[in-house]
Formats: structure tokens, sequence, C-alpha cells
């Protein structure tokens, strides 16, 4: 555990703590304290201060841990809790250049350039929220068309199982609740797609999102504590998670999207609804009519029904 994650245990139990406290406690001056405090806010903690009291986290952080991870995923992968990242899906990518033969997952505090799709950024900050990448590695010759929409299934089942009952998809892979977004999925591809395919799946999934972080999101977003009112165990989440994907990627593998095409339209929050699909800069209006075997979009366009397999829709919600 290094000097940030002893500090936001301290502040997790709920109490106010002193830097007074705090300082004897670390072993460190008031005034470091101060300036450990100071920079773990800069970076997205959610801290409360209260005169004459404190200190306190506002949104409790439970650190991520292998141990607690493996427990809740109930058989062994290679689970790797990294502090502060790029990215953790660079991470992925990198170890996937390697070679890989078996899974390896990979989550992170932070990371300083979380990327979304599309090129977006996918705001960061420490200690509330889940940053995954799950690198794995296909047999050569596997097709993954509608692999995307399996891990959104996936992050859609695992939440649902966890409380947060209204959630819904938005091909290919947002998952939303009501119109907000709260969480999102970007996979990457590495290696040889038709000799050794290894997918890296980064997941992020909002526990909290303070005002700074709301302000640079350009769509209507949501978070856990907002919907819940209580904050979620991320390690509990994140193991279920792993737990999920472990059991539907190696159907996947064998059977491709179709067995989970029925499952995926259950959680659809597009079907039969007005749609502006963006495609290379072009708009086109539609009526979405769920997904095919492959996990493309069927949209009714005045052409009649087509097939989408890459771009961005937006709902229009009336
Ligand atoms: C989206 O735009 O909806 C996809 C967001 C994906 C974010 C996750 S967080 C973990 C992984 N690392 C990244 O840099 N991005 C993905």
């Amino acid at each position: 555990m290094n000097n940030d994650q002893a500090l936001l245990q301290l502040l997790s139990d709920g109490a106010f703590h002193s830097g007074d406290a705090l300082g004897a406690q670390l072993g460190i001056s008031r005034a470091a304290v101060w300036k450990r405090l100071k920079k773990l806010e800069s970076q997205g903690v959610n801290l409360e201060r209260r005169k004459g009291q404190g200190y306190r986290l506002a949104a409790q952080v439970i650190t991520l841990d292998k141990q607690a991870i493996l427990l809740q995923l109930g058989q062994s992968l290679d689970v790797r809790c990294l502090d502060r990242v790029e990215s953790t899906n660079d991470i992925g990518l990198g170890l996937a250049k390697e070679g890989l033969s078996r899974p390896v997952a990979i989550t992170a505090e932070q990371q300083l350039a979380g990327r979304g799709r599309l090129g977006r950024q996918w705001q960061s900050p420490y200690g509330h929220n889940v940053y995954l990448t799950l690198v794995w590695p296909f047999e050569a010759g596997t097709d993954l068309k509608g692999l995307s929409l399996v891990v959104g299934l996936a992050l859609a089942n695992t939440l649902n199982a966890m409380g947060l009952n209204s959630v819904g998809l938005k091909w290919p892979n947002d998952v939303l609740v009501g119109r907000h977004k709260l969480a999102g999925v970007l996979i990457e591809l590495s290696g040889n797609l038709e000799l050794n395919p290894t997918a890296i799946i980064g997941i992020g999934i909002n526990g909290w999102l303070g005002p700074r972080e709301r302000e640079q999101i350009t769509q209507p977003v949501t978070d856990w504590l907002t919907e819940m009112e209580v904050p979620f165990d991320r390690n509990e989440l994140v193991g279920k998670l792993l737990r999920e994907l472990m059991q539907l990627l190696p159907v996947f593998a064998q059977q491709g999207f179709a067995p989970f095409k029925q499952a995926w339209l259950d959680w659809d929050v597009c079907f039969n609804r007005s749609v502006n699909l963006v495609r290379a800069s072009q708009q086109c209006a539609a009526i979405a009519k769920g997904v095919n075997e492959d996990g493309g979009l069927l949209v009714e366009t005045d052409k009649g029904l087509e097939v989408v397999y890459g771009g961005e829709v937006s709902v229009k919600w009336n």
C-alpha cells in the first residue's frame, strides 16, 4: 500500500480525522498531510472538510485489492491491481504485444489518460470508479463481431444482480440508467487477427463523479452513488463482473453473438425508438429495430431495413 492509499484507508471509515491525528498515524507532519490531501483532491477524491473536526471522505474509498476480487470471482485469474496509470488499456496492449496465452485483468485507481470510444477522453478521477481491462487471447480465426455487445450484456447482468434494476443498454455497448450513461466499453484488438487475435476489453464504470468531471463530459451522465445513494464495493463489482465475463466469453468464442442476442435485446433501450445515426460524419434518421445475430444494429431508414456495424447512435427520447 502506498502513502496515498494508506491515507485514503484512514479516511474511509466515515468519521472525521484531524490533520494531527492523520499525521501521527502515518508518521508525517500535519503540513505533509495537508499537501497530500490537496493533491488527492485535485485528482478527484471527494474530500469533506469540517472546521474543528478535520477531514473525511464524502464518498467511501475501498482500495481495489486482488485477494478481495478473487474471493468474489471464485476461480483463478491473473489479476493486477495498479494505482495510477495512463490507461489500463495501454497496459493491456503492452501485455498483449509480449504475447499472452491466458487472460489477464488489470484495474487502476486512477487513469491519467483514460480513453473512451470515438477518440473521446474517459474521466478517471482517483478512487471512486472502476477502470478495468481484461486482456483475452482468442483462438486463431475467431470471429469477434458482437464481442462488445457481449461485454455490455455482462455489465448489465452484473449491475442488475447487484441491485441496479433500472439499467439498460444502448447499442453498441453503453450502459445507461434512464437516459444517462453509467458505464462504457472500449475494445481494442492486438496481434494478427487471423492467427492470434487478442481483445483488450476496457470497461469504465462511474461510481462517483465530482462536479469537475461532470463539467468535462458532454453527454448525459450518471454514477452509481447518484442512482443507489450508497457507494458500491468496487472489489465485489469487479469480481462479479469478471466472473460473468469468464462465463460468457468462452461461449462467445465458440458460438459468436447469436446465443446472447435475446438476452441483449431484453436490455435494449433503443428498440423502436427514433435514433440519429452518425457514420463517417454523415447523419441519418432511423428507427432502431434491435440487433442481428452478429451484433449489428438493425435500423429502418427511408431505404428500408439496414444493418449498421460502426458509428454512433443518439437516441431521440421525445
Ligand atoms: C466509452 O467511450 O464508452 C468507453 C469507455 C471505456 C473506458 C475504459 S476505463 C478502462 C479502460 N481504459 C481506458 O483508457 N478506457 C477503458
